[in-house]
């Protein structure tokens, strides 16, 4: 049984603990490039206590970006940029992780809190969106995308792999593939989005074939001894849900033949028609699912937002790590809270570096 301080050790990465700081999009960049924004927030998450702090989702290419603000590693500039922020996790106290994607046909849209609709196309900042199928996701998003060439196929997968190069040369030691959310992996894997009558299409294998694929060449260029990740939407909540989890354990187990190392279990995201029952730790029993039937280290999320629940997900060893979303942005030393209410010794050493936590444990 674990708690939320015990370490955590995936091939060469050990973390100092189960707690992560879960992808969050920041909306900030200019042409995929990080700057002040991210020069500070991403360390003073790290400085926070979690043992992962994993940079948001980080588009392949530019076409792959949600919106103009997100950040990319498409080019050499962006790595050297990242470098200074993986270097800067580390040097708080965290292992640096990212998060590597590609947005399909979610992408083209403006920020969340300018609409999270998208962009009209003939907006000079939109492009053209591509996606297994000529099928808009709807609502917000109704843009049709244009069904991709198998030459997009290569090139998205190419894009890929030379992003993890780049993650790679950055000095993350982390890798998560966002499969998840609705985006382009998603899309691929779900019979919302995907109605192709070639081999990325059709049955499960079809459906699959884009992710495994993807997983497979990005192994190759990311070195054995360091932990290769997939954030994955295993459930939609669209009244066919047993069948989604069933695919979902199956690619899972998939994916660990190939050289997967823990999958980190989301939400599809794939129907604007999903009725998601939101609750405390509604991922928990589906994490523990995959987690069990695919025979693979977990990670996972969505409103396990008490100390309780976390030490409950991990006692109940439903997840291997807990990542915490909202409480981070509310909180950035939130770990250094979680230790004190689950009655940690030394809560402040556990947890912050030595300049904070010389003083809060002694004087108390
Ligand atoms: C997110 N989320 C998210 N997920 C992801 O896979 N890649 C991303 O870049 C983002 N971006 C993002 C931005 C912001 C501001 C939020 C709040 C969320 C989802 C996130 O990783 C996490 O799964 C959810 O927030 C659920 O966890 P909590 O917040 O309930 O602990």
């Amino acid at each position: 049984m674990a708690n939320a301080f015990d370490t955590f050790t995936l091939k060469d990465i050990t973390l100092k603990n189960r707690i992560v700081v879960p992808p969050m999009c920041q909306y900030q960049a200019v042409d995929g490039m990080p700057n002040q924004w991210h020069e500070v927030h991403y360390p003073s998450l790290a400085r926070g206590g979690a043992g992962l702090v994993i940079v948001e989702a980080t588009a392949v290419s530019p076409e792959g970006r949600i919106t103009p603000a997100c950040l990319g590693l498409w080019n050499d500039a962006q790595a050297e940029a990242l470098a200074g922020i993986a270097a800067s996790i580390r040097r708080s106290g965290a292992v640096p992780g990212i998060q590597i994607g590609h947005a399909g046909r979610k992408a083209s849209a403006h920020v969340p809190w300018q609409g999270d609709d998208h962009m009209a196309e003939d907006d000079p900042e939109a492009w053209e969106t591509i996606s297994p199928s000529a099928i808009p996701f709807g609502a917000n998003l109704p843009r049709v995308p244009r069904a991709m060439t198998p030459a997009d196929i290569r090139r998205v997968q190419a894009d890929f792999v030379a992003a993890a190069r780049r993650a790679l040369g950055a000095g993350f030691e982390w890798l998560e593939l966002h499969f998840a959310h609705g985006y382009l992996g998603q899309s691929f894997l779900s019979v919302h989005a995907n109605k192709r009558t070639d081999e990325y299409g059709g049955d499960l294998a079809g459906r699959g074939r884009f992710l495994r694929e993807t997983v497979a060449a990005v192994r190759e260029v990311w070195p054995e001894r360091l932990p290769l990740t997939a954030r994955l939407g295993v459930i939609e909540f669209d009244g066919r849900d047993e069948a989604t989890l069933a695919d979902a354990v199956s690619l899972t187990r998939d994916f660990r033949s190939l050289g997967l190392d823990l999958l980190d279990v989301s939400l599809g995201f794939s129907t604007p028609d999903a009725n998601i029952p939101w609750g405390p730790a509604l991922l928990a029993p589906y994490a523990q699912r995959i987690r069990n039937e695919a025979g693979i280290p977990v990670s996972s999320a969505w409103n396990i937002d008490t100390p309780e629940l976390v030490r409950d997900v991990l006692a109940r060893e439903q997840m291997d790590l807990v990542m915490l979303g909202h409480r981070h942005l509310v909180n950035p030393h939130y770990p250094y809270e979680l230790a004190r209410a689950l009655g940690v010794e030394n809560p402040a050493r556990t947890t912050l570096p030595p300049s904070y936590a010389h003083w809060l444990d002694r004087y108390r």
